[in-house]
């Protein structure tokens, strides 16, 4: 099947650029943040955070219209694809159905994450110690998008699998010919196995070797590199050195959603990071219009403080940031924040 994923790979291969999308990211990459990004630095796509596939298809009313405001996107993302985490086919199969009548481009399984929430139902990281039922969760999926009714008139759409090297070590001989035994369109390998959760350094090496043994395989899915990449630049060489057909990036992006546009490296919070040559008064101009699109977008089903630790990464490395950034560590509203940075603009003729 002809698929957005094999578009991008032809483009890539005539350009000569990298393939570069966002990572999945729960409580950062939401509805408001991706609509920043889509206009500040655009991505080649964009993932929504991970989603119950279980809770979409048996929650009640309530439980489910707030995971239907998780998914809401705006035209202006696209391409987009849904992140789904669950161990049970059937329900997979539903809400597979439902992520293609939503009219996302892609739809993708969370088999990666080592929250011990998602692995008490037995998914996300977890399906690595179980790889039938992962196929068969995958399979699911697969059926799933190409039944139902298709709201853009397509047969299908691409489904992708995002996961580890392994669980306590490094699996991938075995763990990955089991997920291309069932022909996803690509699969993103996150350079860690779960055991080292993020506390080691991502190993690329394994990126290299998923790219080989896909190509033992003679499997068509694309595979994907993951893991501590800092700047575009970054992502193009750590593809050229692996052969890995495109790069996911993640916390890069805080902070800083000019990342996919235009960057430079400089260090934040957590490692060194490229960051946009952005004055400080654009930074917290956008900052508040992020504020402002949470607030209306979400403010009825997120907490504020989820902004908080965007605060902390726009508001660092220029005068006066330590202050600003105490002051909006107490905002409960956009209103708020949006004064206090007006006085700080005024007051430091900004
Ligand atoms: C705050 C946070 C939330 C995350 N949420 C998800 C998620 O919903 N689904 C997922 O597959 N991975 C999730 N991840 C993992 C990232 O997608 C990514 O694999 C990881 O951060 C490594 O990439 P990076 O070094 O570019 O950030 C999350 C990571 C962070 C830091």
């Amino acid at each position: 099947m002809k698929n957005f994923w094999q578009d991008l790979k032809n483009k890539s291969a005539k350009s000569g650029k990298t393939i570069c999308v966002l990572a999945p990211m729960a409580d950062v990459t939401d509805a408001a943040f991706r609509r920043i990004i889509a206009k500040y630095g655009k991505p080649d796509v964009m993932w929504t955070e991970f989603v119950s596939a279980d809770g979409l298809i048996r929650a009640n009313a309530e439980g489910k219209k707030k995971l239907l405001r998780d998914l809401a996107f705006d035209e202006s993302e696209r391409p987009i694809v849904a992140q789904l985490f669950s161990s049970n086919p059937e329900y997979m199969y539903q809400a597979a159905k439902m992520i293609r009548e939503m009219g996302f481009d892609g739809l993708d399984i969370n088999m990666g994450c080592p929250d011990r929430g998602i692995e008490k139902q037995k998914a996300g990281a977890a399906l690595m110690r179980n790889p039938r039922l992962a196929r068969e969760v995958l399979r699911a999926a697969l059926q799933g998008v190409s039944d139902g009714i298709d709201p853009k008139g397509r047969k299908s759409i691409p489904v992708s699998v995002k996961t580890r090297v392994g669980y306590n070590k490094n699996e991938l001989e075995t763990w990955l010919p089991q997920l291309l035994a069932e022909k996803p369109a690509m699969i993103t390998v996150h350079g860690r196995t779960r055991k080292e959760m993020s506390k080691v350094p991502a190993r690329w090496e394994n990126v290299k070797r998923a790219v080989e043994i896909r190509d033992e395989l003679k499997s068509e899915t694309l595979i994907f590199g993951n893991g501590d990449v800092v700047s575009l630049e970054d992502a193009q060489n750590k593809a050229r050195e692996t052969g890995a057909d495109g790069i996911m990036i993640g916390r890069a992006i805080f902070g800083n959603p000019w990342f996919f546009s235009k960057n430079f490296t400089e260090t934040n919070d957590q490692f060194r990071v490229t960051r946009a040559e952005i004055s400080v008064k654009e930074k917290l101009r956008v900052m508040v219009e992020h504020t402002e699109l949470f607030e209306k977008l979400l403010g009825d089903v997120k907490n504020f403080s989820v902004m908080k630790k965007h605060f902390k990464a726009y508001v660092t490395g220029f005068d006066g940031a330590a202050e600003l950034r105490a002051k909006l560590m107490e905002t409960n509203t956009a209103n708020e924040v949006k004064t206090i940075v007006d006085i700080f603009i005024s007051n430091n003729i900004l």
